[in-house]
């Protein structure tokens, strides 16, 4: 192996880490009794597995197909959002975080049956490794989930917004709908973006959570676990 390719994968080994740290630490804030929201991606899968592990007297709801799967195999305890009404918690990941604790979400293509689920909650807790910190959210794109109805409509719409480029993914959502991805650069206002988007008609959801929905990032790194605590709620 190469110098320049060893380099990679311990850096790509520390990244696991740090997602099991977050993801492990936040399971800290949930207490038997509670109603919980599982989020979906590699750091919650953490956050999952240690919910299992301390096998604590709760009732789940989940964000995604495989999170139900994943949560029923630990002996966790699954329902339907309307079956659990509301929430004390939700915990979930995010593939970009900014100074203002606004989020991209969607990579895994969950983004609208998480919003749906944080929404549920008075506390949502996101778990991320340290990259996912970002001046401003863009490098990403924004994941937009798209009613298969007319797709080249709403991608029209989405770069009259200022979208360089939208492309289409392979897989759909658990939804059955299309999902897309729009790069509109550097945002410089989130909320306003993501207003903007909601008005487009046959967008489902897009990606961008308002900090205003989020209490704390669970953020681990180099130099270990530490939060960020949103006081502007
Ligand atoms: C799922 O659609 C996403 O919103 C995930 O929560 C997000 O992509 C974070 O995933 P990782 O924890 O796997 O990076």
């Amino acid at each position: 192996m190469s110098d320049a390719d060893a380099r990679v994968q311990a850096q790509q080994q520390a990244q696991q880490q740090a997602k099991e740290e977050a993801g492990r630490h936040a399971a800290g804030y949930v207490t038997d009794g509670m109603k919980v929201g599982l989020g979906t991606g590699s750091t919650v899968h953490w956050t999952i597995v240690e919910l299992g592990e301390r096998a604590l007297d709760i009732i789940c709801t989940a964000t995604s197909v495989q999170t139900h799967e994943l949560a029923t195999s630990l002996g966790l305890r699954v329902i339907s959002p309307d079956e659990i009404g509301s929430l004390d918690i939700a915990i979930d990941g995010a593939d970009e975080v900014d100074p203002a604790f606004n989020l991209t979400k969607g990579g895994g293509a969950a983004h609208t049956r998480e919003k749906i689920i944080a929404s549920m909650s008075p506390r949502f807790i996101v778990v991320v490794d340290e990259s996912k910190i970002v001046e401003a959210l863009g490098p990403f794109g924004t994941p937009l989930e798209v009613l298969d109805f007319a797709p080249g409509v709403v991608t029209s719409a989405v770069l009259a917004l200022g979208a360089h480029s939208v492309t289409t993914r392979e897989r759909r959502s658990d939804n059955g709908n299309l999902v897309m991805d729009a790069q509109f650069g550097s945002i410089a206002d989130p909320v306003a973006l993501g207003a903007a988007l909601w008005a487009v008609p046959g967008i489902v959801e897009h990606g961008i959570f308002p900090g205003a929905m989020v209490e704390r990032i669970v953020v681990a790194g180099t130099a270990g676990v530490h939060e960020l605590v949103n006081d502007q709620r």
